[in-house]
């Protein structure tokens, strides 16, 4: 039995890229009898970016929403805050005191940021021994990330064999998960959909406004009557994450036949994103109106998160002597 662990920021709700890049695929990998799975908000992360209290409590909630809406099982999976076990920041001490500052500075995520270097909270340079932490205290053996994280584990790995070699065994030593075919979701100017791009596709607004969002996406300037070039078009790109492989033929005859404008793909796009998502649509509402819920099945995840922390902490304080 594999136990699987990730994290995910709360900086936001969830968009398009978030759910079928990440969330879907752990969810589905949560499913498999084979694994025990743990997933957690990393919302002592967003602190790095977020000081509004107000915003760090929606940002959870939404996020956390946006997860259950997905149909994670919580009675499978353990699903909890990271700022409701306060063992993790000490973890993240001890790591601190055995990993050289030198290696840090080195570390995508500070130096992509660092020409700003005044705008820069200490926070975000020791962002990645806390996620060390994050992954050690539960001893999870495997990671499924991003590329983007793949350093972060690669440090959190040598953090580990460098404190089993001097305190003798305490870590297990984890392994990130990159899928192959991990999905690159196009945002509506066609770069990588994100965030902090202005691009997202939010599928938990409501209608008239993720129409406008779809209806947004930048296609060339072929006439309707004109074939078009499928594989270079976004709106095609998104249909064919989310359609069964007879409709992305159909669609696929459409732009090449011509007669078939990009207002009439965005919108057969639109109805196809209702359709896909149109149950997960639904409980996020329903969470949205229910925050309590959200709330209580956090917590449920915590009590047993926490119990595991206290174990491993037990252990790495008396190896390290105290
Ligand atoms: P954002 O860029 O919107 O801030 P994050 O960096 O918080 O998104 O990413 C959260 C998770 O969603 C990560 O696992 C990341 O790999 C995945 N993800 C984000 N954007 C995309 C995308 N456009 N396509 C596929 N996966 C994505
Ligand atoms: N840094 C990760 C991201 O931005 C989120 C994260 C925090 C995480 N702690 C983690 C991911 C532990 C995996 C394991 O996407």
């Amino acid at each position: 039995m594999a136990r699987i662990l990730t994290g995910v920021q709360s900086t936001g709700t969830p968009h398009l890229g978030n759910l079928l890049g990440a969330v879907i695929p752990a969810i589905e990998l949560a499913k498999s009898t084979e694994n025990e799975s743990f997933f957690f908000i990393a919302d002592l992360h967003s602190l790095t970016q977020i000081k509004n209290g107000n915003a760090l409590r929606k940002n959870t909630i939404n996020t956390a929403a946006a997860w259950l809406a997905c149909g994670l099982d919580t009675n499978k999976s353990v699903f909890y805050k990271q700022s409701d076990i306060n063992e993790v920041t000490e973890l993240a001490w001890y790591l601190n005191c055995y990993f050289p500052y030198q290696r840090l500075t080195l570390a995508h995520s500070f130096k992509d940021k660092s020409k700003n270097l005044k705008d820069i909270n200490s926070g975000l340079f020791t962002y990645p021994l806390l996620m060390a932490a994050d992954i050690l205290l539960y001893d999870a053996n495997i990671v499924p990330v991003g590329k983007d994280q793949l350093q972060h584990i690669e440090i959190t790995r040598d953090l580990a064999i460098k404190f089993n070699k001097h305190n003798g065994d305490t870590f297990i030593i984890p392994s990130p998960m990159t899928d192959k075919k991990t999905r690159y979701i196009p945002g509506t100017d066609g770069n990588k959909m994100s965030k902090s791009k202005g691009n997202t596709i939010d599928i938990f607004l409501n209608e008239k406004n993720l129409r406008k969002q779809i209806m947004k996406i930048k296609t060339d300037s072929v006439s309707i009557e004109e074939p078009k070039d499928y594989e270079n078009c976004n709106v095609f790109n998104l249909f064919s994450q989310v359609a069964s492989t007879s409709e992305i033929e159909i669609m696929k005859k459409n732009y090449i036949n011509g007669g078939f404008g990009y207002g009439d793909a965005k919108q057969l796009l639109f109805e196809k994103i209702i359709e896909f998502f149109n149950i997960s649509r639904e409980k996020y509402n329903f969470f949205q109106k229910n925050p309590e819920l959200v709330i209580s099945e956090l917590q449920k995840g915590s009590i047993k998160a926490k119990a595991i922390a206290k174990e491993t902490i037990e252990r790495v304080r008396s190896k390290i002597g105290y």
